[in-house]
């Protein structure tokens, strides 16, 4: 028996995942031929995502992490955020785009827009593996959406549950029992 098995049962399969983030990738590619595009990574949930993402995308692309604190291991946000690391170039006059693994009341990515925004990008766009949008605070506009996914709490491919499963390869939900 895996060692997840007990406690997590597959939404999302690790194919499917795969699937998306090939599919997330071309409309990309499509979307921004001819320019350079920097993908910013919001830690650590979104790094599986950012990771697969970049490999199949066919532009030159760099990499940002920031991580952002709203977030403290239970399974509900609190709404306060704030920046914990930051970026490492600037990002003046740079084509954006900001990876999340997901989008769920919808407050990290408010916070985040807002911020990055204010550094005068070229452009910024959202990608995001999954969307939650029964518990949605705001309203993000999504221009990359992976999966919309109904009101349960998911782990794998980068989410976690107090820093467990981000390591499994597909999307799951924690079970009953
Ligand atoms: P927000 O509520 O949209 O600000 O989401 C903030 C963060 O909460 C996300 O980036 C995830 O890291 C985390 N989060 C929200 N929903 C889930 C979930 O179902 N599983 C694991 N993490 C989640």
């Amino acid at each position: 028996m895996a060692f997840y098995e007990r406690d997590v049962d597959v939404m999302i399969s690790a194919d499917a995942v795969q699937a998306k983030v090939r599919e997330l990738a071309a409309q990309i590619t499509k979307d921004y031929a001819g320019k350079d595009v920097t993908l910013i990574g919001v830690m650590k949930g979104s790094v599986f995502f950012l990771v697969d993402l970049a490999k199949a995308v066919d532009l030159p692309v760099t990499i940002e992490l920031m991580g952002v604190s709203s977030y403290h291991g239970g399974t509900e946000t609190t709404g306060e955020v704030r920046i914990t690391h930051d970026v490492s170039k600037p990002l003046h006059g740079r084509h954006l785009i900001l990876v999340e693994d997901i989008v769920d009341t919808g407050l990290t990515m408010q916070f985040l827009l807002e911020n990055l925004g204010a550094r005068h990008p070229a452009s910024i766009k959202v990608a995001a593996l999954l969307e939650k949008p029964a518990r949605a605070k705001v309203k993000i506009p999504i221009d990359y959406k992976g999966f919309v996914i109904e009101d349960k709490f998911v782990v794998g491919y980068g989410l976690d549950y107090g820093e467990k499963y981000r390591n499994l390869p597909f999307i799951g939900v924690m079970n009953a029992g």
